[in-house]
């Protein structure tokens, strides 16, 4: 268990997993080896936030943009979460974590459609702790799809302009029942969202660490925990 003791846990953390390529190559290996590593800081931070009860847990670990990389290193990628999801379902399902997928799904290969929907179906029952995979996910995708859904149920009459709501946009996300992160924690340095959670982050907490993903691990999740546990968030309110 990490070392602290937290005044207030966040109900969803939100992680954008950067800095794999640059991890590699920093020990002179090949980019992939970084994506590698990085499949084992996603294990164990899953891990941590199971046994913290955090609700829900989302890692960023393919954008719709990331489509345009080399085809060898999108290819390696798919190949290591095909073996991440052989490797880890028995345990994710073991562990009582449901796990959602989130993005334009129907661009990935075949066997990977087909391994997410049977993890899908497989930890729908259970509710310690929500892990959502953003996999070929694009924010601006998600609120232009959702504003064409919307724009359809107007067009047929379903409901009308005057209908739509804050809450009826976000029953239009591809995870309705997801609330927004509390949290959104980058590691590698950057300091931008890179088109993810866009409509979701209005009131999230930013942590930002100079960390590359491969080597975040349960002391690095402890300080962006604690450093959470010490914000003041107001909600424009005072
Ligand atoms: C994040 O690491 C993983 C994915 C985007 C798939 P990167 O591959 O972006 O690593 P850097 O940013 O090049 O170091
Ligand atoms: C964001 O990282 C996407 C993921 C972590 C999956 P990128 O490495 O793709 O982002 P940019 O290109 O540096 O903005
Ligand atoms: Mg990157």
């Amino acid at each position: 268990m990490p070392k602290n003791f937290y005044d207030k846990i966040p109900t969803h953390v939100a992680i954008i997993m950067d800095g794999n390529g640059r991890w590699a190559s920093k020990k002179g290996l090949p980019r992939v080896k970084g994506h590698e590593a990085g499949i084992d800081a996603a294990k164990k931070v899953i891990n941590i936030a199971g046994e913290l009860g955090i609700k829900y847990l989302t890692l960023f670990a393919f954008s719709i943009e990331n489509w345009g990389r080399p085809q060898d290193e999108v290819s390696y990628l798919f190949s290591l979460f095909d073996k991440a999801i052989s490797l880890y379902s028995d345990e994710l399902i073991e562990k009582g974590v449901r796990v959602k997928f989130m993005g334009a799904l129907s661009l990935l290969p075949e066997n990977i459609q087909q391994g997410i929907a049977a993890l899908s179906s497989e930890t729908a029952n259970n509710d310690k702790l929500t892990l959502v995979i953003a996999l070929s996910y694009g924010s601006r995708q998600e609120i232009v799809d959702a504003t064409k859904a919307i724009a359809l149920e107007v067009s047929q009459g379903q409901i009308s302009i005057d209908d739509i709501t804050i809450d009826t946009f976000r029953q239009h996300l591809y995870l309705p029942e997801l609330p927004d992160p509390d949290l959104i924690i980058r590691t590698s340095g950057e300091k931008r969202f890179s088109n993810f959670l866009l409509f979701q982050s209005a009131y999230s907490e930013l942590y930002f660490t100079p960390v590359l993903w491969p080597d975040f691990d349960e002391n690095e999740f402890d300080k962006a925990l604690l450093d959470y546990s010490n914000r003041k968030r107001k909600f424009g309110k005072l």
